[in-house]
């Protein structure tokens, strides 16, 4: 579509002069013969540019700016004068004109002054567009799902972002806890500032509060010199304390402190450092539970959880099933060179009737597996049995069978038993690896090693 201009001038040859050039030009051109009959066409807009003489009849071409702005606001106006009342040029600019010319003026000087013109109108337009669409995405585009739940998380997610707050993040093993963490920081006027993330059950409760809080040198033996506190690494931004159900009731009064008053003292350090920093808890644990239990302070469950998102797991949210699916597959492709498009209906059927208790981290994976032994676009349902099996084996009921003449109690707890060493045997040995398939802590199944008199040792790879 050529582009619309419109000019006002009163004088008959040379807007003639002119439009005739500028249709010759390709543009589309509209005359007027004074401001009033100019503001008229403005007034219906669609023009990209205005050509307006200065001097015309009754109203001005300076008095007219403001007018004709308010008319058509996106249009630029390009004011033409006589060379001898130049000062009116510069007046029309401060009233909003954008660029002048003074006549006379070669036919040349004039197109590279409405090109350029044009040109920036084009650009204003795709800018306006693109913001648009950066607006219309999202924020939180990374979390997937469309659930009524998800929506509900989302739309928590958006709004805690903002806020300077705490934040306690609930939710089962694999259900995106960490994601929504990392979220929350990344659309919180922080996110120029670190994430620092530190997991309580995955650190040996005797380095846990150098970590926490670093320490000084000569702190401790082996304390050779300083070390800066995970609160420290996360000044200016956040930190987020992973399975803080694990934090053991002995550095709970001083991670309060932490908390509480954003300051910490490094361990053997005199003097508290200060701090700016946004706390975010994360546990698969029921923490109410547990202040119940005394294991938690319940001083630090009300400072972690003024604000709570809690992520419902997966099998109750089965309609984010397909989302999830194209998600992962674009994913796995990338990753793994493949070509998948689709996902068979009798596969989809298996997806939809498993219960997923590891949650989205088990169906990203088993979708992976299952990639890994298509061998076409079509991801079929021997596949999706093959991934589910090969993740699951494990927990297949067959291998597990507790011994039928048990009491119930007896019997749950040989059923542990089988389930922890199977997952020992899968993993050779590993306990990280074990305790993520069993969906617990590895301080957890540290505890049931004890308590079943299990030898981790023995199942490590020869
Ligand atoms: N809604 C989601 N959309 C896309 N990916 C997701 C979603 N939820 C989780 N994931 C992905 O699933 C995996 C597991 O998520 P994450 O580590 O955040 O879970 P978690 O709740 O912290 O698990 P755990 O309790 O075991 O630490 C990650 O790779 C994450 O990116
Ligand atoms: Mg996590």
């Amino acid at each position: 579509m050529p582009e619309r201009i419109l000019v006002i001038d009163d004088d008959a040859s040379f807007q003639s002069m002119l439009c005739e050039a500028l249709t010759e030009k390709g543009y589309d051109v509209e005359r007027a013969g004074s401001a009033e009959q100019g503001l008229e066409l403005a007034g219906r807009g669609g023009f990209d540019l205005i050509l307006l003489d200065v001097q015309l009849p009754g109203m001005t071409g300076i008095e007219a700016i403001p007018l004709l702005n308010d008319a058509s606001p996106k249009t630029d106006i390009i004011v033409m004068t006589a060379y001898s009342s130049k000062h009116s040029a510069l007046e029309a600019i401060k009233l909003g004109a954008y660029d002048y010319f003074t006549k006379p003026f070669s036919l040349k000087e004039m197109e590279i002054v409405i090109k350029r013109a044009l040109e920036k109108r084009l650009l204003q337009d795709q800018i306006r567009l693109f913001k648009k669409k950066l607006g219309e995405k999202s924020p939180a585009s990374n979390i997937i799902g469309d659930s009524e739940p998800m929506r509900r998380v989302k739309e928590l997610v958006e709004r805690v972002a903002r806020l300077e707050t705490n934040v306690l993040i609930t939710g089962e093993t694999g259900t995106g806890k960490e994601l929504i963490a990392d979220t929350i920081h990344t659309l919180s006027h922080r996110a120029s500032g670190p994430f620092v993330k530190l997991n309580c059950a995955a650190i040996p409760e005797t380095l846990l509060e150098s970590e926490l809080f670093g320490h000084e040198k000569g702190a401790f033996t082996g304390a050779t010199g300083i070390k800066r506190g995970k609160f420290e690494l996360a000044a200016g931004g956040t930190i987020l304390l992973d399975e803080i159900g694990d934090m053991p009731l002995h550095l709970q009064p001083k991670l309060l402190r932490a908390v509480e008053q954003k300051q910490v003292e490094r361990l053997g350090g005199a003097k508290p450092i200060a701090f700016d920093i946004r706390v975010i808890a994360a546990t698969n644990q029921i923490l109410a539970e547990l202040v119940k239990q005394k294991k938690f302070r319940d001083d630090l469950f009300y400072r972690l959880n003024v604000a709570s998102i809690h992520i419902p797991p997966l099998r109750e949210r089965k309609g984010d099933l397909p989302l999830l699916a194209e998600h992962f597959i674009k994913n796995v492709n990338v990753k793994l060179g493949t070509d998948i498009a689709r996902i068979s209906p009798r596969a989809m059927e298996i997806l939809f009737a498993y219960d997923w208790p590891g949650n989205i981290r088990q169906f990203a994976n088993v979708l992976e597996r299952a990639a890994i032994f298509s061998r076409g676009q079509v991801i079929t349902e021997s596949e999706i049995d093959l991934g589910l099996q090969e993740h699951e084996r494990p927990l297949a009921p067959a291998e597990i069978v507790p011994a039928s003449n048990l009491p119930l109690r007896e019997s749950l707890q040989e059923y542990e038993k089988n389930l922890i060493t199977s997952a020992l045997k899968k993993h050779h040995g590993v306990q990280t690896e074990a305790a993520k398939q069993l969906g617990i802590t590895p301080k957890n199944l540290w505890n049931k090693l004890k308590k079943h008199a299990i030898d981790p040792a023995r199942y490590a790879r020869s």
